[in-house]
């Protein structure tokens, strides 16, 4: 009979021949590229490139925090300027719903637009390249899921990103929730990648110090796990060494000082090389555990990622010492004449002092623990069907791991721990 430990053994060898596999075939899909205007007022000089495209009308999709904050300005200016027709649907909600995409749709088709400039954070572009599909291919979204289900190409996308986190702005990807299901739905198709992108600092001066943090953090995890999964190829090395080098030399400054806007330019930057690096390298369980806890507790995604990484990064370190050596002179926390497990050490400690330093939680208040198999089960899943990971994880390691997540209160009490009380109260 087999036994479970060496079940899994033979499940992670095939995983892991699988996607090398598949890495050997993605490694040459085309994935095509945005011209990026970067820098102070780029968003207006996008605005001007727009207007001059021809389009008939132009649907800016955002939320209403942004739209209140006056961050569209340059950008309408600009095409209004430009004699560019447009109309503004500003009701995007973090991690929008399938139910408010369908009203952007709608939006869309009464005002017989042609294009759409996707302007916020992640959830903004992601609704954007979500009405972008749905409504050259017609059928629910929930259908639209996965790889490739539309037939027809995406209306043309032009992105301004407000955050610095997901890196929306050239990814193949685009994240919508399901609320039925409780999921997070991923939409993937390299014909969403925008045309052009404008990286303005001046729209991310006001973004609250914890988003800032968390968005980062986001960056910083796509970077990481683009770098130490199985799809590497250099050019994706390239840019996530990049951007970890950016993030650790900005990221402080941009939560301490906001209106810095060097940090700002250099922090947008490092979520647009870490968005490149990982729409060919994929992610990996940090990103499989975050969707889940996203789609059931609603927790902010790049929170999400930044409470699971250190748990993770710690679990996958026996397969990517080499890996976390190289990250950590990245960072600058190490230097490269320095023996590979003591740089890949100091990477993890790293990772801690940054989350601590920018006021990360080391769990996650809503986690519940009779929650913990149901989600352990679906991130692997995630990540098994599609994410090129260096060490394979169980369902039941997988909880293991999400259990270091738990608030205090509600962590399992070990038995001896359980024994010590009840001794301790017989003795009082
Ligand atoms: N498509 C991808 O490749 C990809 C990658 C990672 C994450 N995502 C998805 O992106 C979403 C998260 O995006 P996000 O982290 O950027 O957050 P978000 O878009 O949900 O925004 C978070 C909050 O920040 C506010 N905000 C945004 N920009 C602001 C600014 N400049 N000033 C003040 N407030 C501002 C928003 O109004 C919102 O309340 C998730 O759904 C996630 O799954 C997508
Ligand atoms: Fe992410």
């Amino acid at each position: 009979m087999i036994s479970e430990s060496m079940r899994n053994t033979i499940r992670s060898t095939g995983l892991g021949a699988l996607m090398k596999g598949a890495g050997l075939v993605t490694r040459f899909i085309p994935i095509p590229q945005p011209t990026l205007l970067v820098g102070p007022g780029s968003s207006g000089r996008l605005g001007q490139a727009i207007a001059g495209f021809g389009h008939r009308k132009i649907l800016i999709v955002t939320d209403s925090i942004i739209s209140k904050l006056g961050l569209l300005n340059d950008l309408t200016r600009a095409l209004a300027a430009g004699g560019a027709d447009f109309v503004v649907f500003d009701e995007i909600t973090p991690d929008a719903p399938i139910p408010l995409i369908q009203k952007g749709i709608d939006f869309y088709q009464e005002h017989g637009c042609d294009a759409i400039v996707a302007f916020g954070g992640g959830s903004s572009m992601d609704a954007s390249k979500a009405i972008s599909v749905a409504v050259s291919n017609p059928k629910p979204l929930n259908q639209l899921a996965g790889y490739l289900k539309g037939l027809r190409a995406p209306v043309k996308i032009y992105a301004v990103p407000t955050t610095a986190g997901t890196g929306s702005e050239v990814t193949v990807a685009a994240v919508i929730s399901d609320p039925v299901n409780h999921k997070k739905l991923v939409i993937v198709d390299p014909r969403m990648v925008p045309k052009m992108a404008a990286l303005d600092p001046t729209l991310m001066t006001g973004l609250p110090p914890h988003i800032t943090a968390a968005t980062g953090i986001d960056a910083l995890t796509h970077a990481i796990e683009a770098f130490v999964g199985n799809w590497k190829t250099p050019y994706s090395d390239g840019m996530a060494l990049s951007a970890v080098g950016l993030i650790f030399e900005n990221l402080r400054t941009a939560y301490t000082d906001g209106k810095n806007l060097e940090a700002r330019e250099k922090m947008s930057l490092a979520s647009t090389y870490a968005g490149f690096a990982f729409t060919r390298a994929n992610v990996g369980y940090v990103h499989a555990i975050a969707h889940q806890f996203g789609g059931l507790y609603h927790t902010p995604h790049g929170l999400a990622n930044a409470i699971m990484l250190p748990f993770v990064l710690k679990y996958s370190h026996p397969a990517i010492v080499d890996r976390l050596a190289q990250l950590a002179v990245a960072a600058r926390v190490g230097s490269a004449n320095e023996a590979d497990d003591v740089l890949a050490q100091k990477f993890l400690d790293a990772v801690d002092q940054l989350n601590h330093d920018l006021g990360i939680p080391t769990s996650l208040a809503a986690l519940k623990e009779s929650d913990i198999p149901a989600l352990a089960k679906a991130a692997c899943w995630e990540a098994h069907t599609g994410y090129p990971v260096p060490r394979y994880m169980s369902q039941e390691v997988c909880e293991t791991i999400i259990r270091k997540a738990l608030p205090k209160n509600d962590a399992p009490v070990p038995a001896a721990v359980k024994r010590k009380k009840k001794a301790a109260k017989v003795d009082a």
